[in-house]
């Protein structure tokens, strides 16, 4: 009998409708949209702008389209992975609230943290749980709702980010497609340049927290564009060795979209043309852990059965990795 792999077999996505372009940045800080563009790529990003909507309210549209491509019910999920670092609480799990809100009253779920890496980690927990033969039918979700944590007066952080949900289905694939291969990496020592300073364990949030603007991202960009560059271009150009690919074999680089000049050096560094990189960087940003998923959802259509695509990201933690898989549709 053949070896079981872990194959994506539908796909959904879901912005919410607001746009905040470079033009509507210029008035709110001192930025413009030249700048954005050559030193970004990005050109506007979605905002999820209702109040009391969270980031479980763009995963649950992402997994229905989901159910409804695959005439599935909620009921026939058996696990919801959510990567996310914007949940909706603390805790429960926003796994669980997608799971109530969808009607997936037989799966068991989990939140996964890894920032811009989050839908790579939990692509590879997700498979192991398919490959296991214990689960038929896993959710992986990747949402973030980065307006919820973005301070709109610090311009180096506000033009970057935008909100957004991007999820898969894992099913059980014996043709050798699915996911092929993962090296996924972390470095504790990488905290200091992107993290939230207050509102976990070491500082709970206090009105002095508040007032200092601790319950932002903070990030030290230049630090952190560094170890991106090497990181995921090292990672992709790995996965490629390992499995004997050339860029010949690669059809799609699906990039994590956090800057325009990060993925150009990852996409060089593998000897791939542009024509093979997705990239929405312009018109979403980067909605950490969305990023991919998006990507996959907006391609879906020109995707073929067997074409090899390597899956890559660099972010908070330091967290990276790439992922080398076989699509199966
Ligand atoms: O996704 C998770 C991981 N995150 C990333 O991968 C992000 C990595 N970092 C980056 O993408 C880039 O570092 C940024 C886009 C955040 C910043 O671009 P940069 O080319 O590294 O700019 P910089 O921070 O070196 O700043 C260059 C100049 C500075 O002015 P001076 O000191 O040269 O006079 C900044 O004050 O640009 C200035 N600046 C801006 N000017 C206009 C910084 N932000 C802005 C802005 N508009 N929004």
């Amino acid at each position: 009998m053949s070896k079981i792999s872990a194959a994506i077999t539908a796909v959904g996505g879901y912005v919410p409708e607001t746009k905040l372009t470079n033009f509507d940045l210029e008035k709110m800080v001192d930025t413009n949209d030249e700048w954005i563009r050559t030193r970004t790529g990005i050109e506007e990003r979605r905002i999820l702008k209702e109040p009391g909507k969270g980031s479980s309210d763009m995963a649950v549209p992402a997994i229905q389209e989901i159910l409804k491509k695959k005439k599935l019910q909620a009921t026939d999920i058996d696990c919801i992975i959510c990567a996310t670092v914007t949940p909706d609480m603390v805790f429960p799990a926003t796994a669980n609230i997608i799971a109530d809100k969808l009607g997936a009253t037989n799966a068991w779920g989990f939140d996964l943290s890894a920032a811009c890496s989050g839908f790579l980690f939990a692509l590879t927990t997700g498979a192991s749980l398919i490959e296991s033969g214990r689960y038929k039918k896993v959710i992986v979700v990747g949402v973030d709702k980065m307006s919820a944590i973005i301070d709109y007066t610090d311009r180096s952080t506000c033009i970057i980010f935008g909100d957004g949900a991007g999820a898969v289905l894992l099913e059980a694939n014996t043709e050798e497609l699915g996911i092929r291969d993962s090296i996924l990496r972390s470095d504790g020592s990488g905290a200091k340049y992107l993290h939230m300073k207050a509102g976990g364990s070491v500082k709970p949030a206090t009105v002095e927290t508040v007032l200092a603007k601790e319950h932002f991202a903070y990030q030290e960009g230049q630090a952190v564009f560094k170890f991106a560059v090497k990181g995921m271009a090292d990672v992709s150009a790995e996965i490629m060795e390992r499995n004997n690919l050339t860029a010949a074999d690669i059809a799609w680089l699906v990039p994590h979209q956090a800057n325009l000049r990060i993925i150009d050096a990852t996409a060089n560094r593998m000897g791939l043309d542009k024509e093979k990189v997705m990239i929405n960087i312009q018109r979403y940003g980067n909605t950490t852990a969305a990023t991919i998923p998006l990507c996959l959802w907006e391609w879906e259509d020109r995707l073929n059965k067997g074409d090899n695509i390597v899956l890559s990201a660099f972010g908070g933690g330091f967290t990276w990795g790439a992922i080398l898989l076989k699509w199966a549709y």
